[in-house]
């Protein structure tokens, strides 16, 4: 698979967008193989839809390290021991600090439910729909040291509807999610990316 960037997918839950990004990969729609998942939780769905992908897998829980640095310089040393030149974060619930973030510089990417900066955080569409936006949406985008901050590369917007609850909109941004997010990751994967400050542009 020369030629295909290789990227490692860190998902905590049902890994939704874990699998949009295995199939695009697989389907060549997305320039990139995924050769590896890494994981926090044992009980994660993701682990299931790397087994059927055949994508290699490991669980790296929190317990088993004393300091929050050992704990994500094993998931830095796994990945580097797959050969990863793309991270992507899709539902990993922990936020990563400076040693990750050095370890893979502007090559840590992240899907949000909100269109951000609105509605940074947890429980995003929840958060929108409450707020009552009319509209909301997902965000792909590079992970810095804050709560969602990083640079934008893609975005999609959806309505939200008078009938809506927290669980439809999640469901309408959730299929944008799946479009968008493989999307990105080919525009990284293609070197289509330059930066202007804190602006991506994306190359024709
Ligand atoms: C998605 O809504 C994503 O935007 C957010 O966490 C959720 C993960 O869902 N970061 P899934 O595990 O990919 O299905």
């Amino acid at each position: 698979m020369a030629g295909l960037i290789k990227i490692g997918v860190l998902a905590s839950g049902r890994g939704s967008n874990f699998r949009a990004i295995a199939q695009a990969c697989a389907s060549g729609r997305c320039r990139g193989e995924v050769v590896i998942l890494l994981t926090d939780n044992p009980q994660a769905g993701a682990l299931k839809i790397a087994k059927e992908f055949a994508i290699p897998s490991k669980v790296i829980g929190r317990k088993s390290f004393s300091t929050r640095d050992e704990f994500e310089e094993a998931f830095v040393n796994t990945l580097k021991a797959y050969g990863v030149e793309l991270v992507c974060l899709a539902g990993f619930m922990r936020i990563l600090h400076k040693p990750f973030l050095e370890a893979f510089p502007k090559r840590i990417l992240n899907i949000h439910p909100a269109l951000l900066p609105a509605f940074p955080g947890l429980e995003a569409q929840k958060q929108a729909w409450e707020y009552g936006v009319k509209v909301s949406g997902c965000t792909v985008h590079f992970v810095d040291a804050g709560v969602d901050t990083g640079s934008i590369i893609l975005q999609a917007t959806v309505p939200v509807l008078d009938d809506d609850t927290p669980e439809t909109l999640a469901a309408r941004i959730l299929e944008q999610e799946h479009r968008i997010y493989p999307e990105a990751i080919s525009f990284v994967a293609e070197g289509k990316i330059k930066f202007e400050g804190r602006m991506t542009r994306v190359l024709k």
